[in-house]
């Protein structure tokens, strides 16, 4: 039987897009929704609305994660097919970055009803909390929902002495202490599929529409803290100076170099750095900073770490913190032919490609077969307020996850675990 073609509405989702990249907009253009803030709250009482008016069930969970269900008329699984991103943003970031991937799951839902479509499972639209690591790491809400995430680690204080998950999740209306109540049994999901702007230059330099993710790269993040000894910027000579800035610097130039020989694809960066007292007159009596790894080879991203250590170890003062690990990930080959299949069948090209960045679709692939889509974004700029993407490339991602669904949909619903 060969399925009628239903189509999303570009129109409909862009307006949307814009409608979001309104809230918590800054004045040079960019977007600043930072987890549980006022800001990210509003974007989720707006997504809420645009659910109950596309005639979702929508569910706030514990970890505060955003759920809008379309159910399944004839449940024949009890699975749901799991699909979404988030709506956070780092400081001064971008109008796409998570946007797309919940505001096309919702734009697919609302197709799907409107089309009246029969799928075998539920359909959940979800927007995740805290993907981009305002507190403290990243990625909690999916991790929440899959039971990697330790409760200790919603504890820890934010940057720079900010207050912890757990303290915003209490101010926004939620209860830390009942966040496990987020997990879902892997059994219960069907599936997870994410729609994401690339954040990187390949599908733009290769003129492609759409990206099929293979794998997305491993993360490893470590707080280094090197002791010195404040003193008088203008009366402590030179050579009896403990200056902690001037212990460190070496590494930063040292760490890029160990990643660029290590392996082309690997990326090492210090993120973040603080001075103490932190004073112009003051000679820096501690310094310290973040390592961020990422590789898509957990071997290659340990070496240099190893590296790391052994540099530190080598030096007096030197005190390393680890911060957070998170594996590399394959992502599901079934998910991959779909969606490759669904990209044929609306005509658009499609490349496979890797993930350099996080995405709450690491936190499920481990455990249920997961994918993700990819659309080009101008110049592969993310994280930053020049962020762009077209239109027409918005509406090709949507289309391919409604493809995908009902390719998923037509042969029952069911994927085989590899
Ligand atoms: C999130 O976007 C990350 O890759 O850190
Ligand atoms: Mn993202
Ligand atoms: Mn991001």
């Amino acid at each position: 039987m060969t399925q009628k073609k239903i189509s999303i509405n570009a129109d409909r989702l862009w307006t949307d897009l814009m409608a979001l990249a309104a809230i918590g907009a800054d004045a040079n253009g960019g977007v600043t929704r930072i987890a549980l803030s006022d800001a990210d709250q509003d974007a989720h009482e707006f997504l809420m609305a645009r659910m109950r008016d596309a005639g979702l069930r929508v569910d706030v969970d514990d970890a505060f994660n955003v759920i809008g269900t379309l159910p399944a008329k004839k449940p024949e699984s009890g699975q749901k097919a799991l699909i979404g991103s988030h709506l956070d943003t780092v400081p001064n970031g971008g109008k796409f970055d998570g946007a797309l991937g919940v505001l096309c799951a919702l734009e697919c839902a609302r197709t799907i009803r409107e089309n009246n479509i029969e799928l075998p499972w539920d359909l959940e639209v979800i927007s995740f909390c805290d993907e981009e690591g305002g507190h403290h790491a990243g990625t909690v809400g999916s991790r929440a929902m899959t039971g990697a995430l330790d409760p200790e680690e919603i504890l820890r204080p934010g940057p720079d002495g900010r207050p912890s998950f757990a303290e915003n999740l209490e101010r926004a209306g939620g209860d830390p202490t009942r966040i496990h109540n987020a997990a879902r049994p892997a059994s219960d999901i069907a599936f997870f599929l994410e729609v994401h702007i690339e954040q990187g230059r390949n599908l733009e330099s290769q003129r492609a529409d759409i990206g099929v993710v293979t794998a997305i790269a491993g993360i490893q993040r470590t707080e280094v803290i090197v002791a010195g000894e404040a003193a008088h910027a203008g009366t402590t000579p030179m050579k009896l100076r403990k200056d902690a800035l001037v212990a460190a610097a070496p590494l930063f130039t040292l760490l890029p170099k160990w990643a660029s020989s290590r392996n082309s694809e690997m990326t090492a960066t210090i993120g973040r750095l603080q001075l103490s007292p932190g004073a112009v007159n003051v000679v820096p009596g501690e310094c310290r900073f973040t390592v961020e790894l990422r590789s898509r080879n957990a071997g290659d991203m340990q070496a240099l770490q190893n590296l790391l250590d052994r540099h530190a170890a080598r030096q007096s003062n030197w005190r390393l913190q680890p911060l957070y690990r998170k594996d590399p990930v394959r992502l599901s080959t079934p998910l991959q032919d779909r969606v490759t299949l669904a990209a044929l069948r609306e005509g658009l090209a499609a490349r496979n490609l890797p993930s350099g960045a996080g995405h709450d679709a690491a936190s499920f692939a481990p455990h249920v077969p997961t994918g993700m889509i990819f659309v080009p974004c101008r110049g592969g700029v993310s994280h930053h307020p020049d962020e762009a993407i077209e239109q027409r490339h918005a509406a090709a991602g949507c289309q391919v996850l409604l493809r995908t669904l009902m390719i998923l949909s037509g042969e029952g619903g069911r994927l085989d675990p590899a």
